[in-house]
């Protein structure tokens, strides 16, 4: 997909499709008005027989236009005839280039980003129109004999004027980048998990690093591992005949005394469960387990490519979760890296005994904050569905800063409480803790094993079980919480 900025005023336009919004009073935004007379009427006579009504979400197509560059224009319900929400504005959005697969459409001028939003600037409209192209663009096609595209759009021109160029260059520049992102995180996450081992995530990280000069990457083995202590982490993996990888991503675009960023993403490529297998129905769906990692990675990226002035340490914990003859049994103690020993009550809960591990690996880096994620608990499905990620941390201002990058980006968050009396829960009669904490709040009892390794720095945990990827029909990663993170790290750089 070629994305470009348009200058040029509507009535000098070629286009083979332009997008033109028009609010539920059939008003046309503001940029219409530089529309040749000809193509105005045409549309104030489609408008006046009642065709759309402006609603958010709706759209209508006309094919044929008198005398013009412009061969078609789409309306795009916009609704009442004011600001508009930035939910809305992106509803808007979602329609029009839904509305636009299967087309025979090549090229498309969308002067969307000249209509007012509510604390929506030039760059943001920008950004999200780029976004959303990419979102409703991306097809898994890697393994499909017929790789045709429903989305045949080649290139998207965004209207912006003169006096907003500059900002209308930057949302370009960043959307671009933060589309690439995601769509290395949905791509990763797509991919079965006979293709996408932890070695093959570590292959993937060092092509990222080959990319960009100031992004190195580091690969520790089993036996490194086994070197630094980390009982907890290659627990998991002696149930599988893939081997663990630690992957460092080290991203030096700050000043080199700057404390950086550490961002963790649990990487599982298949979770069965272990010893404590998980039921057949939907299981192909633990494939995802490692969108955390993955996301790691499109951030990664994104931040590369966005020459961000920041300093980024990415380590992903790469394992499979499966009952070979070595796996971890309910009874087991591990020794973890910090010396805490942990009881293994249920081999499914092996998320957080990768995390726990790499959380006390990540001192090593001297960090400013830690953020980790992670398709942690099902029970964060039950909490929250499908809408916001779970939050939880030890320190407020970490919270409250990733809480309004997630508005900013349409990739929300919410706070659960780490609150002591809930460590009661991970008593063990064995160890200094067990690896699960009974039925009742999963997601947080999960946060709070985290917590006892992340007692030396700032730390969130986010965990992602319920947005990183749809289930059903549309199955498929969605590349969250990339915009989020990319959001919080752009808010860090210049905020
Ligand atoms: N990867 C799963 C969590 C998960 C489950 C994510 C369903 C998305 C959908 C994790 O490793 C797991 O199995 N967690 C257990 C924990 C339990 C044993 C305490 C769970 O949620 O059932
Ligand atoms: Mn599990
Ligand atoms: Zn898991």
């Amino acid at each position: 997909m070629e994305y470009a900025l348009e200058t040029t005023s509507l009535d000098a336009l070629q286009a083979d499709c332009l997008i033109i919004g028009v609010y539920q009073d059939q008003q046309l935004t503001d940029s219409a008005a530089s529309l040749p007379e000809s193509t105005r009427n045409v549309i104030s006579k489609v408008l006046a027989r009642g065709d759309n009504k402006g609603a958010i979400g709706t759209t209508l197509l006309i094919n044929a236009l008198p005398d013009s560059g412009i061969e078609r224009v789409l309306l795009a319900g916009l609704g009442e005839h004011k600001a508009l929400t930035g939910k809305n504005f992106r509803k808007a959005l979602q329609a029009v280039f839904a509305s636009l697969k299967k087309s025979q459409i090549k090229t498309v001028t969308c002067t969307l980003a000249d209509v007012d939003v509510i604390n929506g600037d030039r760059q943001w409209k920008t950004r999200q129109i780029i976004e959303i192209v990419n979102d409703t663009a991306y097809q898994f096609t890697a393994y499909k004999s017929n790789k045709d595209l429903d989305f045949t759009i080649e290139k998207i021109s965004i209207t912006a004027p003169t006096s907003e160029l500059t900002q209308a260059q930057l949302g370009l520049s960043q959307g671009t980048a933060i589309a690439d992102g995601i769509n290395l995180t949905k791509l990763l996450g797509d991919l079965p998990g006979n293709i996408c081992t932890p070695t093959y995530l570590a292959e993937q990280a060092i092509e990222l690093g080959s990319q960009y000069d100031k992004l190195s990457i580091n690969v520790l083995e089993e036996a490194d591992m086994e070197q630094l202590g980390m009982g907890a982490l290659l627990s998991v993996s002696r149930g599988s005949r893939q081997p663990a990888k630690l992957i460092t991503l080290d991203y030096q675009g700050g000043d080199k005394n700057a404390k950086p960023i550490v961002l963790i993403g649990k990487g599982l490529t298949f979770d069965a469960g272990g010893i404590s297998l998980k039921p057949g129905l939907g299981m192909d769906e633990m494939k995802y387990d490692m969108c955390g990692g993955a996301t790691v990675l499109g951030t990664l990226k994104a931040a590369a490519e966005m020459k961000l002035p920041l300093n980024i340490i990415g380590l992903i914990p790469a394992s499979e979760n499966l009952p070979d003859g070595d796996a971890n049994k309910p009874g087991d103690v591990l020794i973890s890296m910090s010396g805490k020993t942990i009881e293994v009550l249920n081999t499914d809960a092996e998320g957080r005994l990768l995390l726990c591990d790499t959380l006390t690996y990540a001192e090593r880096f001297n960090p400013d904050v830690v953020i980790d994620m992670a398709t942690l608990t099902g029970a964060c499905l039950v909490a929250l569905g499908r809408v916001p990620s779970g939050l939880l941390g030890n320190n407020d201002e970490l919270c409250n800063a990733l809480l309004a990058a997630g508005e900013v980006a349409n990739d929300s968050l919410w706070r659960l409480p780490l609150w002591e009396e809930y460590q009661e829960q991970l008593k063990s009669n064995f160890a200094d803790l067990a690896n699960i904490g009974g039925k009742d709040a999963g997601t947080i009892t999960a946060a709070c094993f985290l917590s006892h390794f992340a007692e030396k720095f700032n730390w969130a945990h986010l965990d992602i079980a319920g947005t990183a990827w749809r289930t059903g029909q549309n199955k498929g990663a969605t590349g969250r919480p990339v915009p989020l993170l990319t959001q919080y790290l752009l808010n860090r750089a210049y905020g």
